[in-house]
């Protein structure tokens, strides 16, 4: 018999296996929350793992007047206070605190950047970091590209290969608002840049759990031949928060669920469950099927809108046992605001593997919990031998992959009751990440961060791919800004959203996994 070579894409690892090249990383909006919260933290998880490179430091850079001593200790409150750090060391930190500056400047004022210019060109100096710079820009959206621009005309975005030393440019999503803004926005930006200096973060992709889904599937020789339409009679994807808008009531009423939660997250989660596998893990191959998966699913025309699209907003009600109020008591909102804090959506993937198999997507603030979970649930076995047997309880085969806040894995199957009479029940068998490792994980931010370091876009959008996700949901974001006459708010506050959301799946004959 002639041995075959199986085809795994895990050849070269989950991440191309590239060295840290010296760098500075200089972050725009460095007063903000998201450095607080997310990105000195990261950092500073980073240092202690020592994984930076040698030759390595930060700048800050926002409009808030601050030396380098009251950056640094912004960095060591946001150490103090991050639930992501997971061992504080006053030596890392105090290590840390000497590679880290600041400069004050408003972003449109072409002056700050020669200050900034300059401050880089000594910190190569002092560090030893050759020019290499990671620019993070985490500020509002409507900075990016003036940001960029201004870089460019400092002299400070060489596009790539132009110079011996890299230029790598990291941005936030929200990526524009619809398919035309996110085109216009990379235009702008790649008039600047080449597509591989531009690293456009979903954290998503940098959680474990969401990287095991790759793992669970194209390592193992079990699940891939039943992951299609003969076994799968469904697939739900759930993002739920219990939390509301918090205080970005301004920031929220211009965006909503779709475009926070479902252009993004929802959508990636989707397509690393229905991707076909790639030939190699290699930025190009495994973006190309990813994409691949959203460009074929079917759009929702305005004619299917109705079957395939609900929208809700939530009224007071109580989340954990605390009354809460509704989107439009929230600050920052107006009381007549149509904008949706609830979507659930069936999509249908055209092509062979999935031809007929509803994805249902839903997302929702103000839900009874946090939680984020694939499900894929199987056909019902074709004959159940058990006739007169109780098989009440017997529902169909289901995996569920929880993303968060337990990273865990559980299949769910029918077990013979105990017991003298044929009793069939459903019961799991489980697998949680944290108990089988015992490892700490890694936040989903020092993971892209370190990939950027390592000029790895794998887990990075591409330009192609957030162009496919707002193609796809533009209609029904058009649909919904359109029609104003919508009874919201539709659901209460630590329910499981409208009860429209149940009729998307009971027209199929089919219902939400309790989760
Ligand atoms: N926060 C999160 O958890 C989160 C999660 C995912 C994505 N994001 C995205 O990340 C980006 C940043 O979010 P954020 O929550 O950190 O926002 P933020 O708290 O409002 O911070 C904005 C930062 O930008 C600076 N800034 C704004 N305008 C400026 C100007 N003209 N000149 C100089 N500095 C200016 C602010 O500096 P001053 O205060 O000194 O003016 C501040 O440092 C946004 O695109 C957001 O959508 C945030």
């Amino acid at each position: 018999m002639v041995a075959t070579e199986l085809v795994n894409p895990f050849r070269q690892g989950l991440r191309v296996d590239r060295a840290t090249e010296p760098c500075q990383l200089v972050i725009f909006g460095a007063s903000g929350d998201l450095t607080h919260r997310k990105l000195l933290p990261a950092i500073y998880n980073l240092a202690q793992a020592q994984l930076l490179p040698a030759a390595f430091s930060v700048t800050g850079f926002a409009r808030q007047a601050m030396d380098d001593a009251q950056f640094r200790s912004l960095l060591a409150t946001a150490v103090a206070e991050s639930g992501e750090v997971r061992r504080r060391d006053q030596q890392t930190l105090e290590e840390l605190e000497q590679r880290v500056h600041y400069v004050s400047g408003d972003f449109h004022d072409p002056t700050a950047y020669t200050a900034l210019k300059a401050a880089l060109e000594r910190s190569d100096a002092d560090y030893g970091t050759g020019g290499n710079r990671i620019f993070y820009i985490a500020t509002p959206a409507s900075l990016y590209v003036d940001i960029v621009e201004k870089l460019h005309a400092a002299g400070l975005v060489a596009q790539h290969g132009a110079s011996a030393s890299f230029v790598r440019v990291v941005v936030e999503k929200p990526f524009g608002r619809n398919l035309t803004s996110a085109r216009s926005l990379d235009k702008e930006l790649l008039d600047y840049l080449c597509e591989d200096q531009v690293y456009r973060i979903d954290h998503y992709l940098g959680k474990e759990t969401v990287q095991n889904i790759l793992v669970f599937r194209f390592a193992n020789g079990i699940f891939e031949p039943i992951w299609n339409r003969r076994y799968v009679d469904n697939v739900q994807i759930t993002v739920a928060e219990s939390l509301g808008i918090e205080s970005r009531g301004s920031f929220y009423e211009e965006t909503g669920v779709v475009r926070d939660i479902i252009q993004n997250h929802a959508l990636q989660l989707m397509s690393l469950v229905a991707m076909e596998p790639p030939t190699t893990f290699d930025a190009r191959d495994f973006r190309d099927e990813k994409i691949r998966v959203i460009e074929a699913i079917k759009p929702l025309g305005a004619a299917s809108l109705a079957q395939s699209a609900v929208r809700g907003q939530y009224g007071p009600g109580y989340v954990a046992g605390e009354s809460v109020a509704g989107y439009r008591q929230e600050d920052g909102v107006a009381l007549d605001s149509i904008t949706p804090t609830y979507a659930a959506l069936r999509f249908f993937v055209d092509n062979w593997r999935w031809a007929d198999v509803p994805f249902y997507v839903r997302s929702g603030k103000r839900l009874p919990k946090r939680t984020s979970e694939i499900a894929i649930h199987f056909k019902q076995a074709p004959h159940l031998p058990f006739r007169k047997t109780q098989v009440g309880e017997l529902t169909s085969n289901v995996l569920a992959l929880s993303i968060q806040p337990n990273e865990a894995i559980t299949l769910r199957f029918g077990a013979k009751v105990p017991g003298p009479s044929m009793r069939v029940r459903s019961v799991a068998m489980d697998f949680g990440y944290g108990a089988a490792f015992g490892a700490e994980e890694s936040s989903a931010y020092e993971r892209l961060i370190l990939d950027c370091m390592k000029g790895d876009q794998t887990l990075f959008d591409r330009a192609d791919g957030v162009e496919a996700a707002w193609s796809l949901l533009d209609p029904v974001l058009a649909a919904w800004d359109a029609d104003r006459a919508v009874a919201f708010p539709n659901y209460a506050a630590g329910t499981w959203g409208p009860p429209e959301a149940d009729r998307l799946l009971a027209q199929d004959g089919r219902q939400w996994r309790h989760l």
